[in-house]
């Protein structure tokens, strides 16, 4: 059984009451209980994680990762700015997903960088909360790559 990582940054702990018509209405554990069965229905284990502060997010990087298979990352408003989870995603080497709720291309310019992207296998943007499904699809399906 291998461990995935799901990592959702600053916000995301307000899933279902901010911005419903951006972010929708499921609340952020009701999301990490359908991660939690596909994984284990596959044969994995999720690790969930949130935080709204930048050195957590670096230091359950720098702890899980060396013993996980991938990682989905939400990062929230840090996806565009925090050079320094970038650098953690690097360090550790780890198979990462960048995943956005909503569409960012089609939102605030602010929102159309992402300095993770480029330490990232992919990224999904504006899938909703199926996004995340389809970010452990292809953790899933490439275990073994
Ligand atoms: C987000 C998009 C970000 O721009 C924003 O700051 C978030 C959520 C998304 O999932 O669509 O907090 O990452």
């Amino acid at each position: 059984m291998s461990k995935i990582l799901l990592i959702n940054g600053p916000n995301l702990n307000l899933l279902g009451q901010r911005e419903p018509a951006i972010y929708g209405k499921t609340p952020l554990p009701e999301i990490e209980k359908g991660l939690a069965q596909a994984a284990s229905a596959a044969g994995h284990q999720l690790l969930a994680f949130q935080s709204n502060h930048e050195g957590a997010i670096i230091d359950f990087i720098h702890k899980e990762a060396p013993s996980a298979l991938g990682l989905i990352v939400n990062a929230g408003a840090y996806s565009h700015y925090s050079y320094a989870i970038r650098d953690a995603i690097a360090a550790v080497g780890i198979r990462a997903i960048e995943v956005h709720i909503s569409n960012v291309y089609a939102r605030e310019e602010f929102r159309h960088k992402s300095v993770l992207a480029p330490v990232c296998v992919g990224q999904i943007s504006g899938l909703g909360i199926d996004g995340y499904h389809a970010a452990l699809k292809w953790l899933i399906d490439h275990a073994r790559d």
